[in-house]
């Protein structure tokens, strides 16, 4: 297909109740304000809008992940649309998935798609997280909804495309990244993290799989896992957890641990025992120094966060850089200092996100990668 061509797609069979009608067919996916059937854009233009599927980018837990086209009104032709430039990646939700799985995993897709909506309508009151890191608005670094669409079959989550695939393909494609290129990811990640707890969200998922490239861009995704962080107010009479307490210099209290989630090689030693409550700050920031580790190693420091893993003891008490060492892999000091800062046992000692920008190795220079 090409842009500007014609395409011819009428949904007589809408299951969406209420309010507007949406249908699936032929990969054409119609969304218009309510009319009677069948479903053109002819009554009511300005509100009606489509999409083109064109392909399926990966398999999700729920469903999958696709690569759509937006397509607009054909002028004076009510049952065609027209095909645009303009891409978007649609995460299609099984409901019937989503009802068999619903209480088995921790990864709740409603929940994400109410983080995303969320997270989006906070975006555009104010984008900057709460350090302020150098590079400006986190909110660039994650990734939002377009908007949410449903139907009998599934719920559509549609978001920007991010063509650049997975940071790991990128890691992967180029073996490890110079320090000046990690630096120039690992300010974004931490912008993006630094933006979600400055709204009080815990994303518990963090990992290279689940940051898209965009350009020299990256942004978080999947906020299948996310949590909010309680907080509680300082002043006395306000009700406590509000989003508001947060940028009020409110007190973070600690989540209730549920099951261990998220993948091993990110995950932080007391998710992985899940003995208490926990940090909602502390476990992405953990999993963001297992992320700069691999960026510029290659390879992940350990498999499991657990003193049955050999390497993770290393690790732990200090000897990240004569492992290295022994393996021939070479990283600076003050890459090293940073990230035994970060991937410190004890949440109450691992460095906060201000530490981390402080830190020396975060002075240095970055190579931003050129469009890809
Ligand atoms: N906005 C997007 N643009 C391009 N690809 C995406 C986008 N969102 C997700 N993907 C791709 O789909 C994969 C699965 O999506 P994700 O939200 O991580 O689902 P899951 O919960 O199954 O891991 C991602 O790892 C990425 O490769
Ligand atoms: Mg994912």
């Amino acid at each position: 297909m090409e842009q500007g061509q014609r395409i011819r797609a009428t949904v007589y069979d809408s299951t969406l109740r209420g309010g507007g009608c949406l249908g699936l067919k032929d990969n054409v996916l119609i969304r218009t304000s309510p009319l009677v059937p069948p479903y053109t854009h002819h009554a009511d233009g300005r509100s009606a809008k489509a999409y083109w599927i064109y392909k399926k980018v990966k398999k999700a837990i729920y469903g999958k992940v696709t690569v759509a086209y937006e397509l607009e009104p054909y002028p004076s032709d009510p049952s065609a649309w027209r095909l645009t430039d303009r891409h978007v990646a649609i995460k299609m939700l099984l409901w019937e998935q989503i009802r068999r799985l619903s209480g088995r995993f921790e990864e709740d897709p409603i929940k994400e798609i109410s983080a995303m909506q969320y997270l989006h309508n906070v975006t555009t009151t104010n984008g900057l997280g709460s350090t302020g890191g150098t590079e400006g608005g986190g909110s660039r670094h994650v990734c939002r909804t377009v908007e949410v669409l449903s139907d009998a079959r599934y719920v559509y989550s549609v978001m920007p495309y991010l063509r650049g695939g997975e940071l790991f393909d990128h890691v992967s494609r180029d073996g490890r990244f110079t320090e000046e290129r990690a630096r120039h990811w690992f300010k974004q990640i931490l912008n993006g993290i630094d933006f979600l707890q400055s709204r009080g969200v815990c994303h518990r998922d963090m990992s290279l799989e689940n940051l898209m490239v965009d350009s020299s861009n990256t942004l978080i995704i999947d906020m299948g896992m996310c949590v909010r962080i309680p907080y509680v107010s300082r002043s006395p009479g306000t009700p406590c957890g509000t989003m508001d307490t947060v940028g009020e210099g409110g007190r973070r209290s600690l989540i209730q641990q549920g099951t261990p989630c998220g993948k091993p090689n990110y995950m932080s030693p007391e998710v992985y025992r899940s003995t208490g409550p926990f940090d909602g700050h502390a476990v992405d920031v953990w999993a963001a120094g297992v992320i700069l580790f691999i960026m510029i190693t290659g390879v992940p420091p350990f498999d499991v966060p657990s003193e049955r893993d050999e390497r993770y003891n290393i690790v732990t008490r200090g000897g990240m850089m004569n492992m290295l060492r022994g393996w021939r892999i070479r990283m600076s000091e003050e890459a090293g200092e940073l990230i035994q800062g970060i991937l410190r046992k004890n949440p109450e000692e691992r460095w906060e996100i201000r530490q981390i920008w402080e830190s020396r190795w975060m002075q240095g220079a970055v190579d931003v990668p050129g469009d890809q």
